[in-house]
C-alpha cells in the first residue's frame, strides 16, 4: 500500500503532467485523485505520440485500469470536465470518473467576475478561469456544490471514503496536486498567488486523506523556473536571455508567454521543507544541459550530475526522477537505487 502526493515545487508548470503520467503508467495505482485549486491548472501530457492539455482530469488517465477522482477541495467547472470526456474518449475517462459531492461549482458569473476584475485580471494576472471568485463564494458559503448539479449525478462518489477504503485494503492511491508551492495563498508571494494553499497538506485534505496515511510526497521542479502572471521572481532572466537559451514557453490555459528564470535553490529548500518532500522529480533537464532522451544516470555529463547532486545536498531530499524529454521513455528513474 502506498499513498503518494505529487506537488509543484515553484510557480506551476514544472512538468507535473509528464511526471504524473510516467509514475501512473509505471506504478499502476488503483486510484488517481485530483487535488488542487481547479481548472486554472493546465497539465501537458504526451502519450503514444499524442498531446493532451488537461485542466481537471487527472493526468494519470493513461493508466486505464485506475479509477479517476476529483476531491472535495477542487473547484469543478462541468463544461471543462465534459469537454475533456469528449477529448479523452478512447481512454474511457467518463466511465471511470468520480466527483466528490462536496466539490464547489464554477459558473459563468465566476468567470466573468474573474476576467472583468481589474484587481484579479490585471494586478494579479489571474487565469480568468473563475477560480478566485468561486473560492471567495465558497468561503462566504454561498456557492453551489456538485451534489446539487443534476448533470453530475452519475459521477457523484464519496472520494474521501473511496480513497481511505482503498488505502485500508492495501491498494495504491496517487494524489495529483496542481499549481505550485510559490502560488500558495499562505506560503507564496502574496498577493501574487492563487486562491488557496497549494502545499501537500492541503492536497491531502482536498481528497480527504489524513496526514498519517501519506507515504510519499514528490516535489516537482523544472531545471529552470517559469512564472505566468505578475509578482516577484528573484531569479528571473531577460526575455532575450531566455530566447538565446531556447527556454521560451507559453501557458496551456491562457496562451500567455511565461517569464523564465534560473533554478532557485532557496525556493527549492523552502518548498521541500513545507511540503515535507520525500522525493524530488526534476524535469526539462535536457533544456539546460545536452542530455535529450538520456535514460541512464551514468550517461549524464559531469556538469549535469553536479547540478542534480547540488539540489540533493542543499534540500536533503533525493532526486529520484530525472526527466530528459516529453516522452515517458525520456525518464531516469532512480527510485530503486535511492529509496
Ligand atoms: P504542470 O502545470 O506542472 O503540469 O506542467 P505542465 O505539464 O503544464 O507543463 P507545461 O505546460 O509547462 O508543459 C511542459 C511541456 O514540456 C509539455 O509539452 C511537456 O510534454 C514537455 N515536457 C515535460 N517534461 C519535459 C522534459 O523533461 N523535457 C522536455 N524537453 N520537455 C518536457
Ligand atoms: P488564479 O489561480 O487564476 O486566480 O491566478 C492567480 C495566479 O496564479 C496567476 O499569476 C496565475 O497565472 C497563477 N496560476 C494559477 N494556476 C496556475 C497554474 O496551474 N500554472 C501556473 N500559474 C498558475
Ligand atoms: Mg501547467
Amino acid at each position: 500500500m502506498t499513498c503518494s502526493i505529487l506537488v509543484g515545487g515553484a510557480w506551476g508548470d514544472e512538468g507535473k503532467g509528464k511526471c504524473i503520467t510516467y509514475l501512473c503508467d509505471n506504478d499502476k495505482p488503483d486510484i488517481i485523485a485530483r487535488a488542487g485549486v481547479g481548472p486554472n491548472a493546465g497539465h501537458s501530457v504526451e502519450f503514444n505520440g499524442e498531446k493532451y492539455g488537461l485542466r481537471l482530469t487527472p493526468s494519470g488517465f493513461v493508466h486505464t485500469d485506475a479509477k479517476l477522482m476529483i476531491g472535495a477541495g477542487v473547484l469543478v467547472n462541468p463544461d471543462v470536465l465534459f469537454n475533456e470526456f469528449e477529448n479523452l474518449k478512447k481512454y474511457n475517462v467518463k466511465e471511470r470518473m468520480c466527483v466528490d459531492p462536496r466539490c464547489a461549482i464554477i459558473n459563468e458569473d465566476h468567470m466573468s467576475r474573474d476576467k472583468s476584475s481589474e484587481h484579479l485580471a490585471k494586478k494579479i494576472g489571474s487565469t480568468g478561469s473563475g477560480c478566485g471568485p468561486a473560492n471567495s463564494d465558497r468561503v462566504l458559503r454561498t456557492i453551489e456544490l456538485a451534489k446539487d448539479v443534476p448533470e453530475l449525478e452519475e459521477y457523484i462518489t464519496d472520494v474521501s471514503l473511496a480513497c481511505n477504503e482503498a488505502i485500508d485494503n492495501g491498494e495504491d492511491v496517487f494524489i495529483e496536486g496542481s499549481q505550485g508551492f510559490a502560488l500558495s495563498l499562505y506560503y507564496g508571494s502574496y498577493p501574487f498567488v492563487t486562491s488557496k494553499d497549494t502545499t501537500a497538506s492541503t492536497f491531502a485534505a482536498d481528497v480527504g486523506v489524513g496526514p498519517t496515511k501519506v507515504d510519499e510526497v514528490i516535489d516537482v521542479f523544472k531545471a529552470y523556473i517559469s512564472r505566468v502572471g505578475e509578482g516577484p521572481f528573484p531569479t528571473e532572466m531577460t526575455q532575450e536571455e531566455a530566447e538565446s537559451k531556447g527556454l521560451e514557453e507559453y501557458g496551456v490555459v491562457t496562451g500567455r508567454r511565461r517569464r523564465i528564470g534560473y533554478f532557485d535553490m532557496e525556493l527549492a529548500k523552502e518548498s521541500c521543507r513545507i511540503n515535507g518532500a520525500t522525493q524530488i522529480a526534476l524535469t526539462c533537464v535536457d533544456k539546460l544541459f545536452d542530455c535529450a532522451r538520456v535514460q541512464n544516470y551514468d550517461d549524464l555529463s559531469a556538469e549535469t550530475k553536479a547540478f542534480i547532486e547540488d539540489i540533493q545536498t542543499e534540500t536533503g531530499v533525493p532526486v529520484t526522477i530525472i526527466s530528459t524529454g516529453p516522452d515517458l521513455k525520456d525518464t531516469i528513474d532512480l527510485r530503486k537505487e535511492l529509496l
